[in-house]
């Protein structure tokens, strides 16, 4: 009997190869919101917890209001590489999804509460209140809903115990056990929202709303932020790496198509280090410029990139380990909706960029105010 569910006779109405394209960057831009979600907030909530001085509290607070903004993003990033997942691996993906699915449902309640949690986080800080422990219940449904994800995005991987699943629980109440990948990839992502969140504290001592003491205090704080979980993020993708099966391990390096892959996977270690080397110039030397600000940036989009690239080898690879082949659809071409799509992707992008302009060009309020 085969794995997986039989194909759905209706073609693709995109290339693969286009589909796997807004795959890949939509997903990278999700990584990018979680990762800034889960470090930001810890950070923030760090710093009101120990109030060190009247810097910690203008950092925290400068997180703060940002994170309910970044919080947007993390959703309305999540769900195009959700249906360009669906129309790739729904086989697989759906089916996970049913397994889980009391679990899989939860995610909508706990993601409700997280943001209501995040808002009073926020509200609780301006007031001049009590505020650590909102965060970290925040922090805390954020963690639980990376969790799933990571549950979910692996089961879809094991056809080999959907069976046995099912038949011990049809409701969905039953988490799958005994993936010795599940917690190695989870812990990347966590210990991923520490360095990036890091590099976005080097990107926000930039900032001219900031006074000199306290970009000195964003800086040397980020950078080593930044310096520090780099290293323990580079750790945790060495270790979430080995634990793959052999015949992923040998198809990045040798399968002519995600050999690719394998090469990225090179590429986020270099692009780590150098991010780990431009915290500690300014975490050491607490340096705040235009130039470690920027730099902050790129490298964490390319660091993202560079893993998505590498997380999709792994996926494909897994897969067709198990009789499973991504390119092999059929494919209808219907290239008035591509275009289409094309223009009003390309529309949006710029609209937002409209948007961060106007942001940039408003009058500047300092954030101790
Ligand atoms: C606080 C909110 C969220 C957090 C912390 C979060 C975190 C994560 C993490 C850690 C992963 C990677 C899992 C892994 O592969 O190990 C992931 C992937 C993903 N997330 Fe999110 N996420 C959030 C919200 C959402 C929402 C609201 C959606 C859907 C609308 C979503 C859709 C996805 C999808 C589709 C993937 C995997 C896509 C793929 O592998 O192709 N996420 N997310």
């Amino acid at each position: 009997m085969p794995l997986f569910p039989a194909v759905d006779p209706i073609p693709l109405p995109a290339p693969i190869w286009l589909l796997k394209l807004l795959h890949i960057v939509t997903l990278a831009l999700h990584f990018v919101a979680v990762e800034m979600l889960l470090g930001g907030l810890l950070l923030a909530v760090l710093l009101s917890l120990f109030r060190s001085s009247p810097a910690s509290m203008v950092t925290a607070r400068a997180l703060a209001r940002r994170l309910t903004m970044v919080m947007t993003f993390v959703i309305n990033l999540a769900v195009p590489p959700l249906l360009f997942a669906q129309v790739l691996y729904g086989r697989a993906l759906y089916t996970s999804s049913v397994l889980i699915g009391l679990y899989w449902i939860s995610i909508i309640c706990l993601l409700m509460l997280a943001y209501w949690l995040l808002y009073r986080f926020t509200a609780r800080l301006e007031a001049g209140r009590s505020a650590w422990w909102v965060g970290l219940s925040a922090w805390v449904l954020a963690g639980c809903i990376a969790r799933l994800l990571s549950t979910n995005m692996t089961l879809m991987l094991r056809p080999e115990v959907w069976r046995d699943m099912y038949s011990a629980s049809a409701a969905g109440a039953y988490l799958p056990t005994g993936d010795p990948t599940l917690t190695p990839r989870w812990l990347l992502m966590m210990a991923g929202g520490l360095f990036i969140g890091g590099l976005w504290l080097v990107y926000l001592a930039g900032r001219s709303t900031f006074t000199a003491d306290e970009k000195r205090f964003v800086a040397g704080l980020g950078g080593k932020v930044a310096a520090g979980f780099g290293i323990v993020y580079l750790a945790a993708g060495l270790w979430a790496a080995s634990v793959q099966p052999a015949v992923v391990k040998v198809g990045l390096a040798t399968h002519p198509l995600y050999k690719f892959a394998g090469f990225a996977g090179y590429g986020w270690m270099a692009l780590v280090l150098v991010a780990v080397l431009v915290g500690a110039i300014a975490g050491f030397g607490k340096v705040s410029s235009a130039w470690l600000a920027w730099s902050a940036v790129l490298l964490a989009v390319l660091t993202e990139i560079a893993f998505t690239v590498y997380r999709d080898g792994v996926r494909d690879l897994t897969l067709l380990s198990k009789g499973y082949d991504v390119w092999d659809r059929a494919v209808e071409t219907n290239w008035w909706v591509v275009g289409l799509f094309l223009v009003l992707f390309v529309a949006g992008l710029g609209v937002i960029g409209w948007l961060v302009s106007v942001v940039a060009r408003a009058r500047k309020v300092m954030e101790a105010a």
